[in-house]
């Protein structure tokens, strides 16, 4: 008998029921194909969560993932809960599960299509070939610092990092680097702040472990242009959550769209995938929202989670021959589209092409 593995599921707000509804059906697709089974077991996270249980962080939710083999994402958020207090917000359930998860590094590649060289805003020139990783840190900086407030007159955040949050994430970095190009840009504010000088001297002290690996370190706001002005010089980027935030945002429109980069959060345990892009309220429930984020960040949970490569590998060709062969959702609709289709359509027919 094959393996069997088991997802959770959070579909979330927004577009996140229909991407993740692609995601399983190609999903599917090819655990057929390659003869595994998959079981999914759906949760509740974000404003979906509120809605049924008041809270966006269900004690349900954190028992259910940490039974699960790896958590397939969709997004969370939307206008109907931008009002409520911070620690009833959707956003705060999804760094609540990343906390509870221990998933401190998050992996984003930022990659180009050839097949959509012409749908960034950038010269195809300058992005052809694009092959970056960001590896951004997720459970700490000043996204989780303590302390922070709102008083009268005043507000904070803290930005701190310790020896062994730096460490950790810096040798993921290099472990990764050591599978690509092997080299590393440190992304950090060392010339302004603390926590970012030590950041470097951490980064320094476990790059001795990978005398073949070349590491450089860049200001954040260097950084911000060097990606647009010339991209190719990147190999894989470290950094810290809120410069890793900005920065893949940054490097998904290299891509052409942010409908289409992927996204694994991984560290102490089971994984979470996600895709980078948010719910994306506007188009929610039309059936035009690009499920291929979602779709890559399923073959990396194959890939990285499962280790069923080659299932992963039918995933991101299938989704090439799909571009290659001129189908588009409405978000790429201007850059050489033969059809324009609706998320499941596309889903459709990246389904057949991986089951092929
Ligand atoms: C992301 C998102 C989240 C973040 C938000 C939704 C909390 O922007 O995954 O990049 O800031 O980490
Ligand atoms: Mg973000």
């Amino acid at each position: 008998m094959g393996k069997s593995y088991k997802i959770g599921v959070i579909k979330g707000d927004g577009i996140g029921p229909e991407i993740v509804d692609e995601a399983i059906k190609v999903l599917d697709a090819v655990s057929v194909k390659e003869g595994f089974t998959l079981r999914y077991e759906e949760m509740l996270l974000g404003g979906a969560a509120i809605d049924e249980t008041g809270v966006p962080l269900p004690d349900e939710t954190i028992q259910g993932v940490k039974k699960c083999d790896a958590v397939l994402f969709g997004a969370i958020g939307g206008p109907k809960w931008d009002n409520l207090e911070r620690h009833l917000r959707p956003e705060t359930g999804l760094l609540g599960l990343r906390k509870e998860m221990g998933t401190f590094a998050n992996l984003r590649p930022a990659m180009v299509y050839d097949e959509l060289v012409n749908a960034s805003t950038l010269k195809p020139e300058v992005i052809r070939g694009v092959d970056i990783m960001v590896v951004r840190e997720l459970t700490g900086g000043i996204y989780f610092g303590q302390p922070r407030a709102i008083e009268d007159d005043r507000a904070y955040n803290t930005m701190v990092y310790t020896r062994e949050e730096v460490e950790r994430i810096a040798v993921v970095a290099f472990d990764i680097a050591m599978k690509r190009n092997k080299r590393i840009c440190s992304v950090d504010k060392a010339n302004v702040l603390e926590v970012s000088q030590f950041w470097r001297e951490i980064v320094e002290e476990v790059a001795k472990d990978y005398p073949e690996v070349e590491l450089t370190h860049m200001y954040v706001d260097n950084a911000a242009m060097q990606l647009i002005r010339a991209p190719k010089q990147f190999d894989v980027i470290l950094t810290g959550n809120i410069f890793g935030d900005i920065l893949s945002d940054a490097a998904s429109m290299l891509s052409g769209s942010i409908g289409l980069l992927p996204s694994a959060s991984t560290g102490k345990g089971v994984g979470l995938y996600e895709p980078i892009h948010g719910s994306a309220p506007d188009i929610a429930g039309q059936g035009i929202a690009n499920p291929l984020a979602t779709i890559s960040s399923a073959s990396m949970m194959l890939r990285y989670a499962f280790g069923e490569e080659k299932a992963a590998e039918r995933i991101d060709e299938a989704i090439k021959k799909a571009l290659a062969e001129g189908y588009r959702t409405g978000d790429l609709g201007d850059y050489d589209a033969k059809e324009i289709c609706s998320c499941s359509e596309i889903g459709d027919i990246i389904a057949d092409y991986a089951s092929k």
